[in-house]
């Protein structure tokens, strides 16, 4: 049993390598689910072959993480920055001098938090964060959930005891999913994918940190009697052992072909899927390393090329404060239009009051604005020599703009917040933004706009109201026609069908995201037993803190709020899980159609469980079906056509493993033994599967 559990362990991490670390995936994420279910399975028969670096861990744990202090063997340094080419051509120029011809290897500065691992015979043993340089945090815990770090390396001729280093960092697409979530949920979003990719590794737990799509980059093997002469080679051979290794290194001969690369990356960066800050340039000859050595801080044999950030100097006009669905208060600059990195910039985000005393910046002020890795430009300084005379330092509003009510800041908190929840219409409109948005009750004849419409005209003052409205309350509406009434009302009314977990998003409990509320709604089962549940009872949940326990019991203390809860149930929303109705939500808005005859389910069943997992049921094949769900003795016209139409084709047992998947794209791989019998489909659905395949399947689904 050993070994098949060892074998299931190789061939699992071996695929892991080809998804994350190659980009060139052989299996399917079904095959590939199968797998990692086989091992769980044996795992959990066979607890005496338990292994912290089994592939089965990388989806974390929920236990609190203590992150213990680790002394470095070898400190980990920084590296001599400059924004000057000329200060390169010296770096360049001193190390001819004192070792004579040297080459270098160039690559890129990723922006993200520094990382050490160590290995022992092969396997991961720790990973330590930079901290002080001398001694960091011991957070191999959640370094385990990064699918790109080799809990076990591959092949062989890797030392029995190496550090290597490199960048833990956050992608912008993870980012910007991660800061939606967050401000989904009241949360203050990051400020930048290099402090959301540091928060994400000091996480209590690792459950947490799995979900944050890190990825890590190694960048420099460390080790008394490494096997190589040179950094560039060592690099190459860790690929071979695993590790993630940039593609974008080049080996520079001289200055000419360092200044060009230099200048190749300053443009190309700009479309990379992650943060990088400038290129740093390192004597490729480890012999030549050791003769030029270190100062106290840093290698004397490297340097970084830092790229200046696109930066413009502009004048601050004024500052608006915009009030979100849950109360916080965001300034934002009004700034004299200019050019900055190719789009006009007028407005800038200051964060909060904190920010603005920070950088002392006064209305008048000629200010810089930059766009680093943030979406949002920012501003970052202040042009003191062109400050007005008669300045003075900026008030941040003590109340709030829209409703007056005085501003409140919670512990532990940088943002202000205005507290009157019931009644600022801000908070009322962005919480109705929020329930009709497709993740919440997906209302879609309803916009943004007609929202802030139907509020002003006085026919909607809470999320409640939406289903009291009438068709001639909407027609005589500006810009509203018969069409759009209709619209309206139909998908007003689809909404009562929406399943339980996504009313318990939708309310807009703060910090119930939609996981949590998935969460929630699967361990209360109805909305009775999450209304009359203690802070301890709720905290038993899956994922539920004490913060968010506190906040949902805040929630249901509110008049208002279980007045809103109250009259939502009167209008027929779904207030518990059906018994047809599970969780999985695994073929969530997915279109099947099912022909043929099946051996383990009748059609009936078949299309129950559908629809009990969130898909739809449609009775002829067209060019919207996701997918064919084929039997035995299915017509070949409806086969024909799913071929045609590139609409996948699976069989039973894809289907029924489908259901406990979370993202099923991908059911079929082009070729699959499980696909039914007939031609192989057509060129362009083998394309379009693997290109699913390729760009958005693995991540939700693999774990
Ligand atoms: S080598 C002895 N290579 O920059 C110096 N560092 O300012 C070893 N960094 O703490 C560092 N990309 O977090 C090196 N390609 C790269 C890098 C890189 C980013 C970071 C690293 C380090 C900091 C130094």
């Amino acid at each position: 049993m050993r070994e098949k559990i060892e074998l299931l362990r190789r061939q699992i991490n071996e695929h892991n390598y080809r998804y994350y670390v190659l980009n060139d995936p052989l299996i399917g994420d079904y095959e590939f689910d199968a797998l990692l279910r086989e091992l769980q399975e044996l795992e959990a028969a066979h607890p005496e072959f338990d292994d912290p670096n089994s592939p089965t861990r990388r989806v974390g744990s929920d236990s609190t993480n203590e992150f213990a202090t680790v002394e470095h063997r070898y400190p980990m340094l920084s590296l001599s920055n400059t924004y000057s080419l000329d200060e390169i051509r010296e770096f360049d120029a001193r190390v001819r001098k004192e070792v004579g011809e040297a080459e270098y290897v160039c690559e890129l500065k990723f922006d993200g938090t520094a990382i050490s691992l160590t290995y022992e015979n092969g396997r991961l043993l720790r990973a330590v964060t930079r901290g002080d340089g001398t001694r960091g945090d011991d957070v191999t815990a959640n370094v385990r959930t990064i699918r790109s770090v080799p809990l076990q390396l591959r092949g062989a001729g890797y030392p029995a005891y190496f550090e290597i280093r490199g960048e833990i960092l956050m992608p912008f697409r993870s980012f910007e999913r991660l800061n939606r979530e967050r401000e989904d949920i009241g949360e203050t979003p990051f400020a930048n994918p290099r402090n959301a990719a540091a928060g994400s590794l000091k996480q209590q737990s690792s459950a947490e940190t799995a979900r944050r799509e890190l990825d890590c980059t190694l960048y420099s093997l460390v080790g008394d009697d490494l096997p190589f002469g040179t950094h560039y080679d060592s690099l190459m051979a860790a690929r071979e052992w695993g590790f993630k290794i940039s593609d974008q290194i080049a080996l520079c001969r001289d200055m000419n072909e360092i200044d060009e690369y230099i200048r190749r990356w300053d443009k190309a960066r700009k479309e990379l899927p992650f943060a990088t800050d400038g290129v740093v340039i390192k004597v490729d000859s480890f012999a030549l390393q050791h003769r030029l050595g270190y100062t106290a801080k840093a290698p004397r044999w490297a340097v970084a090329y830092k790229f200046k950030a696109e930066q413009a100097l502009t004048r601050l006009l004024s500052v608006d404060f915009q009030v979100g669905r849950t109360g916080a208060i965001t300034p934002v600059a009004n700034l004299e239009p200019v050019l900055l990195a190719g789009t006009v910039v007028k407005r800038a985000s200051l964060h909060n009051a904190e920010q603005i005393a920070l950088l002392d910046i006064r209305l008048g002020d000629h200010v810089y604005v930059e766009k680093g890795g943030e979406i949002i430009p920012k501003i970052t300084g202040v042009d003191l020599s062109s400050r007005p005379m008669q300045s003075e330092p900026f008030r941040f509003i003590t109340h709030c703009p829209c409703c007056g009510t005085e501003l409140v800041k919670y512990e532990g908190e940088a943002r202000h917040y205005c507290p009157n929840q019931s009644h600022c219409p801000p908070q009322i409109v962005g919480r109705m933004v929020h329930f009709i948005s497709r993740k919440a009750m997906n209302i879609d004849g309803l916009g943004d706009e007609t929202v802030q419409l139907l509020y002003d005209a006085g026919l909607i003052s809470d999320v409640a109201d939406l289903y009291r409205l009438r068709r001639e309350d909407l027609v005589d509406l500006p810009r509203l026609g018969d069409k759009s009434a209709d619209n309206i009302l139909r998908s007003i009314d689809a909404s009562r069908d929406v399943p339980f977990q996504r009313v318990l998003f939708a309310i807009g409990i703060r910090f119930v995201g939609e996981t949590t509320a998935k969460n929630l709604a699967l361990h209360f089962r109805s909305m009775d037993a999450l209304m009359n549940a203690t802070p301890e009872e709720l905290a038993a949940a899956d994922e539920v803190g004490d913060k968010i326990a506190l906040s949902i019991v805040d929630y249901f203390r509110d008049e208002a709020n279980r007045k809103i809860v109250a009259r939502l149930r009167e209008s027929g929303l779904r207030f518990e899980i059906g018994e047809k109705q599970l969780l999985s939500n695994a073929l969530d808005g997915l279109k099947f159609v099912i022909s043929g005859t099946f051996s383990e389910h009748s059609r009936d069943q078949l299309k129950e469980l559908i629809e009990s997992h969130g898909g739809r049921n449609q009775s002829g094949v067209s060019a919207n079906t996701d997918y064919l769900l084929a039997g035995d003795r299915i017509g070949p016209a409806k086969l024909n056509k799913a071929r045609k139409l590139g609409v996948r084709i699976i069989g039973e047992e894809d289907f029924v493993r489908m259901l406990s998947g979370d993202m099923p794209d991908a059911a079929v791989a082009p070729g699959d033994k499980e696909n039914p019998p007939g031609p192989e489909p057509p060129e362009e659905s083998v394309d379009k599967m693997a290109a699913s395949d390729q760009n958005n399947v693995k991540q939700g689904t693999l774990f």
